[in-house]
């Protein structure tokens, strides 16, 4: 077999689709998010490789796990994906936004519970609220509430110009004042907002949750500094910290940490508990 081996250095700007080859502007590319270099082995001699060339991407063995994890994910929307570019090119902390992995698991978690009703703390630009709209029924509607009023515009067009904008209620305010004056009751409540007070928006959403809700609560690892003691002086650690050992400690509900991320801890409040 005539085997040509390419060495190819994949665009992140470009997007990983199914077949993983693409034709743009007569340049024949691998897609794939992160800068990589990859073997190609095209079964035939004959340049370019097309879009229906027989090919097998070397490329799991390069892989870091995350990317192999991504590269076996689904691909979040070319939307999800230039408000993640733009949210890590315009704000200062853009890796606070939930991005690829954890914006396709919280979707993922919201057509698993189908909930009506969803309550988030912590907008900041909007990924994670189109994510978790994008998983909701037709009739399901997400409430998301930023403290921060410099996020406004900013995160106002991205959810006004999304497919799911008429799903979500973006307030500017303090969730922890707001929401309780909803009258709603929630579903499923996504905890991100600050983490020194982690226990006071717990016991809030837990006032606004039905029996068998659930809560999921971010960053409950904290970047590992939860086992690390250089960090025991921390006010965030110290909260994530104070917050893990309550929901633990609390009977009202069955819990599971995953270290997806910086951690998700995923909480259900147990049925018939007041
Ligand atoms: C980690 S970011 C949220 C990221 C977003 N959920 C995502 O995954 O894409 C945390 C945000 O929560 C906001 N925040 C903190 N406390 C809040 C509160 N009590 N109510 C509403 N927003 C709050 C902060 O201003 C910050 O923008």
């Amino acid at each position: 077999m005539n085997v040509e081996l390419f060495s190819l250095r994949c665009d992140y700007e470009l997007r990983m689709k199914n077949d993983f080859c693409n034709k743009v502007n007569s340049t024949f590319v691998i897609q794939h998010r992160l800068w990589r270099q990859f073997n190609i082995r095209n079964s035939s001699s004959a340049l370019p490789i097309t879009r229906n060339s027989k090919f097998v991407i070397q490329h799991s063995k390069l892989m870091s796990l995350e990317e192999y994890i991504l590269a076996h994910t689904d691909a979040e929307s070319d939307y999800l994906h230039r408000l993640w570019r733009d949210t890590n090119i315009r704000t200062v902390h853009g890796r606070m936004a939930s991005g690829h992995l954890q914006g396709r698991m919280l979707r993922m978690f919201v057509e698993m519970i189908q909930p009506k009703n969803v309550l988030e703390i912590g907008t900041f630009s909007g990924y994670s609220a189109i994510s978790m709209a994008e998983g909701l029924p037709k009739d399901g509607r997400l409430w998301t509430y930023e403290i921060n009023d410099e996020m406004e515009t900013f995160t106002r067009n991205w959810i006004n110009g999304s497919e799911v904008a008429p799903k979500i209620n973006f307030i500017i305010g303090d969730a922890l004042e707001e929401a309780p004056k909803l009258g709603i009751t929630f579903d499923m409540v996504f905890i991100d907002g600050d983490k020194r007070t982690y226990i006071d928006a717990y016991e809030m959403s837990m006032s606004l949750l039905r029996e068998g809700g659930f809560i999921i609560a971010d960053n409950t690892l904290w970047d590992g500094h939860v086992v690390d003691a250089s960090y025991d002086n921390d006010r965030q650690t110290a909260g994530i910290e104070a917050f893990n050992d309550h929901v633990c400690q609390d009977d009202r509900v069955h819990q599971v940490m995953i270290p997806v991320r910086d951690g998700l801890t995923i909480i259900r409040k147990k049925p018939n508990v007041l």
